[in-house]
């Protein structure tokens, strides 16, 4: 079981675009993917019509019963989810005082059942706070979406300071995974001068996926299905099948940098 963490503290830069389409494409090719929803304004949730009847990610970080009963369904086969809900937001004041707080989730997920899964993905709301600090002490792995079209990388040196210290005082196990260029837009400049400088900055760790800007995508939240059922045949549906493979170790062509 891998435990993925999809971060970046910056609204809007594809973190839930990501985990919903990655989960679909590794659900494709047959593997089973819990995503836990830890964004109040539950995005990833309403996007994969996620079943919040057993509750959801709020219950599991305040409750003592056992994970498994607040894993709903999906509209996707081999895709649960613990959704999210706006109690969310209280998560913080909530957890104000308790010992080892920033370590609820990893505690949480220990108790699931290695052989149930093969991806848990943690989609996480756009702040540094309590929430993505224990998504981050939980996961073996982050991801970080970053998109190109805006000519701009504010943030990520935040971030990379942040899961150093996570590194050093919680988790010295998280390995990043990589950075996700998203939406690319080949026919601007912008997007090729935002590609370079992340190049610079972070080289290999640049994956060699990325996801074009595509207005299939920004449609398909709407009709509740990843841009696999939505569009399967489209251009985006294969960048996020390609950053699948790729998170599964299988060579993809460089330039799936298009
Ligand atoms: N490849 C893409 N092409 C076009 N629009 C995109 C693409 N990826 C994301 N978007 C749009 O960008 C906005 C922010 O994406 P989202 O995944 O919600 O970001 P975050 O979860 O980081 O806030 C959404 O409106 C989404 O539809
Ligand atoms: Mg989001």
């Amino acid at each position: 079981m891998r435990t993925i963490v999809v971060a970046n503290q910056k609204g809007g830069c594809a973190k839930t675009t990501t985990v919903v389409n990655l989960a679909a494409a590794l659900a494709e090719i047959g593997k089973k993917i819990l995503v836990i929803d830890l964004d109040p304004q539950a995005n990833a949730t309403q996007w994969l019509s996620g079943d919040g009847s057993k509750g959801g990610a709020y219950g599991l970080m305040i409750e003592e019963g056992p994970i498994d009963n607040f894993i709903g369904n999906t509209s996707i086969e081999n895709v649960k989810i613990i959704c999210a809900t706006q109690e969310l937001s209280y998560l913080e004041r909530a957890l104000a005082g308790r010992v080892a707080s920033d370590s609820i989730l990893s505690r949480r997920i220990s108790c699931l059942k290695e052989d149930d899964w093969d991806f848990v993905l943690i989609d996480t709301p756009p702040t540094l706070g309590i929430v993505t600090l224990n998504a981050l002490s939980c996961a073996n792995e982050l991801l970080i979406p970053v998109t190109t079209h805006i000519l701009t990388l504010s943030g990520v040196a935040q971030l990379m300071s942040t899961v150093e210290a996570v590194k050093k005082l919680l988790n010295p196990g998280i390995q990043i995974l990589g950075f996700l260029p998203s939406r690319v837009d080949q026919r601007t400049r912008h997007s090729g001068e935002v590609l370079d400088l992340l190049m610079e900055e972070f080289g290999d760790l640049v994956l060699k996926t990325t996801v074009r800007e595509s207005v299939r995508i920004a449609e398909s939240p709407s009709f509740q299905a990843p841009i696999l059922k939505y569009d399967g045949a489209s251009g985006a549906a294969a960048d996020y099948r390609s950053l699948a493979r790729e998170v599964l170790g299988f060579s993809v062509e460089e330039g799936h940098r298009q």
